[in-house]
C-alpha cells in the first residue's frame, strides 16, 4: 500500500470517529478527533500537492474546521444532526454533479466493441425508444487494465446524448468520509429519477466501482448496507418491464473484486483491452496533433514499438518527449519568445521507449482474459 493510501485510511478513521462522537454529544473527544483528521489531511495535501483528491480533502478540512470552531464555542452553536445532514448532501451534489466532460467519440482510438455496445444500449434507445418494445439493457460494466479508455468511454457517452451525468469517481472517499453511504447511493438514484420526470435521461457513472461495492475481507456493517442499497437501486433501474432512461455504467480494473450478484445486474460486460496495433496507430495520430513531429517519422514503427503499452502509457511517452524538447530549448538558450522547438524524431521515441516499460504486466493481462472468458456479455 502506498503512503498516501495509509494516511487517507488514518484520516478517514479519525473523521468517522469524530462524527460518531459528535452525534453522541461527546464534544471533547469529537473535537480531538476532528483535529487529528484535519492534521492528516493537511499533510496529505502538502505531500501530494497535485493529487486530484486534494479538492475533496480541502472541502473536508473546511467542513471539519468549521465544526471544530463550533465545538470550541467560537461560532454560534448549530444543532449537530441537522447541520450534518445538510452539508452531507450539499457535498454530495458537488462531488456527483460535475460539469459534463467534453470528450467526443473521435477522441477515442479503437475500442470498437465497446463503442458499439454503448451505442446500441444507450444512444439508440435514448434517440428512438419506440424501436425497443422489449426494453434495453440499463447496466454496462467496462473492465480492463488501467489507462485503456474506460473513463474516456463513459465521458464520451455523456457528451453524445444530452443526459445528466452523475460521476461517482471519488466513490471510496465518499463512502468513507460521509458515513452512511447507503443513503448517498439512494440519494443520487433519486436525483436521476427526478431528472427523468423532467424528461432528461441520466447516466450514473461509477468509476472504480470495486472500491465501493467490492468484496472485502474485513467487511463491516456499513459496506454491506451500501452494497445492498446499490443492488436494490439497480434492480429498480434494470427492471426490463420499465422503460427508464437511467443507465448505470460501472468501470473497474479489478472485476474479480465484484461478487456475482453485482456482476449479474450489468447485462453488458465489456473488456476494454490494451490497444491493438491499429488502435495504437490511431492513438499516435491523436496524440501527435499540435506537436512538431518530423515528417519523416514512421508512425507504423512507433505503433509497433508501443506493443503492450496502455493508452495512458503512450500518452505519457508523448508527453515526456515534448517535455524533453522544451527542456532542451530552455537549457540551450536564453528565454526568447521567437525560438521554436525542434522537431520530434524517431530517436526521441527510441530513447523514451527504452526508459519506460508498460504499466500493465503480461500476467495481469491473462487475469483479464480469464475473467472475460468467464463473465463476458457483449
Ligand atoms: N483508446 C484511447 N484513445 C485515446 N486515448 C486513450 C485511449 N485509452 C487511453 N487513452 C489515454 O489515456 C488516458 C487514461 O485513460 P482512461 O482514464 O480512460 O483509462 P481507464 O481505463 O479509465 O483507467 P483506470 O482503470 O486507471 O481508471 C486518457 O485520458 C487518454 O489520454
Ligand atoms: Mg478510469
Amino acid at each position: 500500500m502506498t503512503a498516501s493510501y495509509e494516511l487517507e485510511e488514518l484520516a478517514s478513521k479519525y473523521a468517522n470517529e469524530a462524527i460518531r462522537f459528535d452525534r453522541q454529544g461527546l464534544k471533547g473527544t469529537a473535537l480531538a478527533k476532528y483535529q487529528r483528521a484535519v492534521e492528516i489531511l493537511l499533510k496529505l495535501c502538502s505531500l501530494y500537492p497535485s493529487a486530484s483528491q486534494n479538492k475533496v480533502y480541502l472541502r473536508l478540512i473546511e467542513q471539519y474546521e468549521h465544526r471544530i470552531n463550533q465545538l470550541q464555542g467560537l461560532e454560534t452553536y448549530v444543532e449537530p444532526a441537522k447541520k450534518a445532514k445538510e452539508t452531507e448532501f450539499e457535498d454530495l451534489d458537488q462531488l456527483v454533479l460535475r460539469e459534463k466532460p467534453n470528450v467526443k467519440w473521435k477522441d477515442i482510438a479503437g475500442l470498437e466493441d465497446a463503442k458499439r455496445a454503448i451505442t446500441e444500449s444507450i444512444i439508440y434507445p435514448v434517440q428512438r425508444p419506440d424501436l425497443f418494445p422489449l426494453g434495453w439493457p440499463r447496466g454496462i460494466l467496462l473492465f480492463g487494465p488501467p489507462g485503456c479508455g474506460k473513463t474516456l468511454l463513459a465521458a464520451a457517452v455523456a457528451t453524445e446524448i444530452d443526459a445528466n451525468f452523475y460521476c461517482i469517481d471519488s466513490a471510496s472517499i465518499m463512502s468513507k468520509w460521509l458515513g452512511e453511504s447507503e443513503k448517498n447511493v439512494a440519494y443520487f438514484f433519486k436525483k436521476a429519477k427526478q431528472a427523468l420526470e423532467k424528461g432528461r435521461p441520466s447516466i450514473i457513472f461509477m468509476d472504480e466501482i470495486d472500491s465501493l461495492v467490492g468484496i472485502r475481507r474485513d467487511e463491516v456493517g456499513g459496506e454491506v448496507r451500501t452494497r445492498n442499497q446499490f443492488l436494490k437501486e439497480m434492480d429498480n433501474v434494470v427492471d426490463k418491464t420499465k422503460k427508464l432512461h437511467i443507465y448505470v455504467i460501472g468501470a473497474t480494473n479489478k472485476p474479480w473484486a465484484l461478487d456475482e450478484a453485482f456482476i449479474r445486474r450489468f447485462q453488458k460486460r465489456i473488456l476494454v483491452p490494451v490497444p491493438d496495433y491499429y488502435t495504437r496507430l490511431e492513438m499516435i495520430k491523436i496524440f501527435s496533433k499540435g506537436l512538431n513531429i518530423s515528417k519523416k517519422l514512421d508512425f507504423d514503427e512507433v505503433a509497433s514499438m508501443a506493443e503492450g503499452y496502455s493508452g495512458s502509457d503512450i500518452r505519457d511517452i508523448f508527453q515526456s518527449i515534448q517535455i524533453k524538447i522544451v527542456r532542451e530549448l530552455f537549457e540551450n538558450n536564453n528565454v526568447n519568445a521567437n525560438l521554436k522547438l525542434r522537431t520530434i524524431t524517431m530517436d526521441d521515441f527510441k530513447v523514451v521507449f527504452k526508459e519506460r516499460k508498460p504499466s500493465v504486466s503480461k500476467d495481469m493481462l491473462r487475469y483479464y482474459e480469464k475473467w472475460h472468458g468467464a463473465f463476458k456479455a457483449l
